[in-house]
């Protein structure tokens, strides 16, 4: 079984494709650049794990990954749309500018999109092939100081449901999974501010999640456990996601 995880130099993705090593996967990590983790990932699970950059907003970059997988292994079984950014500064949405906007959502919101449609053809050589889309509980939650992450993220929901209608036909089901606060490089420099709200009792179960927490959600659908499910959206957050009284 063969799999894609874009981001998967850090952070969420590393600990996403370390699961799928476990369960036997070969995976193909993707990022701008690689890192100390994916090296000695790469010492620890010998051969399994192939290192191809690609920036997801470029073009040519997505098509250098395409003809890499398709001449390695002519398929895939698993894309995990993992890569992503926060915004290069936090500023209401009275004052980001087209260029903070574009900044963002040419990565996590363009290149989320471009990335599903450019492996497609690679996805529905198999029987039952898989997309996971990590958005965020942002896809739902309005933060008015980095209001393009949230909208880049509600875009990405809306992926889940396109891709989920047009590629059902082809035995591909998608699945959305929505991470709470998850300690990453991402949170490093908000760190305290959500810890604090979380002892003042933010999510019920009352800690950050940790990137493993997500991975184990992913390795689950890569598994084949949610086959029949498509479309469908994992809360994956300490339970930030019930309204409470
Ligand atoms: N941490 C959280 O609390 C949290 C919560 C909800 C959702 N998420 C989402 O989870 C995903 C992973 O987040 P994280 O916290 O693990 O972030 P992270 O630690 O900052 O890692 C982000 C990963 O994405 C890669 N990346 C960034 N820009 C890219 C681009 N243009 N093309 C290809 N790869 C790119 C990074 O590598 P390079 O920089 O080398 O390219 C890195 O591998 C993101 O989509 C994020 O929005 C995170």
């Amino acid at each position: 079984m063969v799999a894609i995880v874009t981001g998967g130099s850090r952070g969420i993705g590393k600990s996403i494709v370390e699961e799928l090593l476990k369960i036997n996967y070969e995976v193909i990590v993707t990022a701008r650049k690689e890192s100390k983790e994916t090296i000695s990932l790469q010492k620890l699970f010998n051969n399994k794990i192939h290192f191809v950059p690609c920036d997801i907003s470029k073009e040519d970059d997505r098509k250098k990954l395409f003809e890499y997988a398709d001449k390695t292994f002519g398929k895939i079984d698993l894309l995990v749309n993992n890569a992503g950014v926060a915004p290069r500064e936090r500023k209401d949405i009275l004052e980001i500018t087209p260029d903070d906007f574009d900044y963002l959502t040419d990565i996590n919101l363009k290149g989320t999109f471009f990335v599903t449609q450019e492996l497609t053809p690679l996805l529905i050589k198999n029987n039952q092939s898989r997309i996971v889309n990590i958005s965020s509980m942002s896809a739902y939650t309005a933060s008015v100081n980095r209001g393009e992450y949230c909208i880049s993220k509600a875009g990405i929901s809306m992926i889940t449901k396109l891709f989920a209608s047009r590629l059902a036909e082809y035995g591909v089901s998608v699945i959305e999974i929505r991470p709470g606060i998850i300690e990453t490089d991402m949170t490093s420099k908000v760190k305290d501010k959500y810890e604090k709200l979380i002892s003042e009792g933010l999510t019920p179960v009352a800690r950050m999640g940790k990137p493993e927490d997500v991975a184990k959600c992913v390795s689950s659908v890569a598994l084949g456990n949610f086959d029949f499910c498509t479309g469908t959206v994992i809360d994956c957050d300490g339970g930030f996601n019930v309204r409470r009284l």
